[in-house]
């Protein structure tokens, strides 16, 4: 899909020329409960008062996320124009926009047009900017037209005919809404990346798999690529990792993916995303009931990946990099068993009481190994625990950091975005379910705060850099009938790497 960016005034001759403007489909926003304004109402004294009339008789009631499309209508230019609610103006939100855009994007590409004019970045939406509201349309329609169709064995035909939207913004915000237009296009291109790794199976998608897919990344945007494999990472002493991978004929991969945006002197922040391809629980083997979920188990890794890419397009002038662990967790006669204690890259020595938790005991190493790039900032995103579902649903991602600083700027690009995250406390008091009698300590902390004690396990690994965990394990991909990757947390983490730049 193609998207650009059209000045149009809001004066009423503006509003004119764009009620006149040449669309197969013009997408019109319309608040609830309010006399028709501005291109609403150019339309309707084109129209001969059709809208006013269609208002009264409730035809037209600007509820949120309501669509109402006429076609063919005496005295308008268009084949189409799609009225969507925005809903009672002195309660429009960010959320209500995106509610709003969401719908029309619905309402589109059902239609047959090939091409939009896409006024809704005209409506005001309180605390956001129009290239806020450009970019956020963008993520809306890329969105609605994903679809996941590699694996079946005839090609299907698209969703949509849609092929060119064009945004209409005022004369000031055309440069900033260009800009924007581009840096949601590179976020729904990182996103799609993660939604396709995501929703891979777990025969395609391997460790080996996800390092191609960086190796390629590299190639295409000029990242460094490195990728360590079983004898590599032997030789690091990543004993905590290896204790995953033992039970798997694939072979782990260790994945580092650098992009050099800023100044070679300037720290890094580095993304650590949780590559498990299949997590079957190992010898503390998960029920059966929907366990080909956990083909999602690398969704982290996913979601770091499709950051690269996002960041990589949009040219940041920022050092980010990627490390990905890569295995899988399977049974076997090698397999590491309940009761084995393993030795991870710190030194720190791990009774595995459940396999289960695999996720920590590969990413503590990798939060080791990324002590080597004096990282200004390390945020790691995992599908870690079934108990950040219990606790936040499917709404939030939970996040967990010791500073508040970095914890407040996380959470800030997950409400810029919508893809937002909520804390959850790291404290010490929570770190004593983690005593082992064998070894340093146990995988697991028992029921009580199963997110917070996976976290303090991390934290165990992270003292010599500002850190923040993300636990997707509830946002990164639906279950049931509209099972599929989300693409969460891409919005969340790009945001943050745009605002980095900036401050
Ligand atoms: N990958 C799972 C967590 C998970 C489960 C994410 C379901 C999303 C949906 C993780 O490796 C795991 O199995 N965690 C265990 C930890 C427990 C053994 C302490 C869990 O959450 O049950
Ligand atoms: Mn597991
Ligand atoms: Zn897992």
């Amino acid at each position: 899909m193609d998207f650009s960016i059209k000045a149009f005034d809001s004066t009423k001759a503006g509003q004119a020329g764009l009620a006149h403007a040449k669309t197969e489909c013009l997408v019109v926003g319309v608040f609830e409960q309010q006399p028709l304004a501005g291109l609403a109402k150019a339309l309707d004294v084109a129209s001969k008062g059709l809208l006013a009339r269609m208002a009264k008789r409730g035809e037209l009631d600007g509820k949120l996320g309501s669509t109402l499309m006429l076609h063919e209508v005496a005295g308008w230019s268009q084949a189409r124009v799609l009225f969507v609610g925005l809903g009672r103006e002195d309660q429009f939100s960010p959320k209500g926009f995106n509610e709003a855009s969401r719908a029309a994007a619905r309402a589109v590409l059902a239609s047959r047009a090939t091409d939009a004019l896409w006024t809704l970045p005209q409506a005001a939406v309180p605390k956001r900017d129009t290239a806020w509201a450009v970019s956020a349309s963008v993520l809306a329609l890329r969105d609605a037209t994903y679809r996941f169709t590699q694996m079946k064995s005839k090609a299907e035909p698209a969703n949509t005919a849609l092929r060119k939207v064009l945004f209409a913004v005022a004369p000031d915000d055309l440069k900033a809404a260009k800009v924007a237009a581009r840096h949601g296009e590179a976020i729904a291109n990182g996103m799609a990346l993660t939604k396709d790794l995501g929703n891979l199976p777990g025969n395609v998608c391997t460790p080996t798999y996800l390092a191609d897919t960086a190796r390629k990344l590299a190639r295409e945007f000029k990242l460094k690529a490195d990728i360590l494999g079983p004898k590599q990472i032997e030789a690091l002493k990543m004993g905590s990792f290896l204790s995953v991978a033992r039970g798997s004929v694939q072979p782990p991969q260790f994945i580092v993916l650098k992009y050099e945006g800023g100044a070679a002197k300037q720290a890094p922040i580095v993304l650590v995303g949780k590559g498990v391809t299949f997590d079957s629980g190992g010898i503390s083997i998960k029920p059966g009931e929907g366990m080909d979920e956990m083909k999602y188990d690398m969704c982290g890794a996913a979601s770091v990946l499709g950051t690269m890419r996002a960041v990589a397009e949009m040219g940041l002038k920022l050092n980010v990099i990627a490390i990905v662990p890569a295995t899988e967790n399977m049974p076997g006669g090698r397999a590491t068993k309940p009761g084995d204690v393993v030795t991870s890259m710190s030194g720190q020595t791990i009774e595995v009481l459940n396999t289960d938790a695999e996720g920590r005991l590969i990413l503590c190493d990798a939060l080791t190994y990324a002590e080597r790039f004096k990282p200004a900032a390390v945020i790691d995103v995992a599908t870690l625990t079934g108990a950040c579902i219990i606790a936040l649903g499917h709404v939030n991602t939970g996040l967990f950091s010791k500073s508040d600083a970095l914890a407040d700027e996380l959470l800030a690009a997950g409400r810029t975005t919508g893809d937002t995250a909520w804390r959850l406390p790291v404290e010490e008091e929570y770190q004593e379910q983690l005593k082992s009698n064998f070894a340093d300590m146990a995988n697991i902390g028992g029921r009580p705060a199963g997110s917070v004690t996976a976290a303090c396990f991390l934290s165990r690994f992270t003292e010599k850099y500002e850190w923040a965990h993300l636990d997707i394990a509830g946002t990164a991909w639906k279950s049931g009938a509209a099972k599929g990757a989300t693409g969460r947390p891409v919005p969340l983490l790009t945001q943050f790497l745009i605002d980095r730049e900036a401050r």
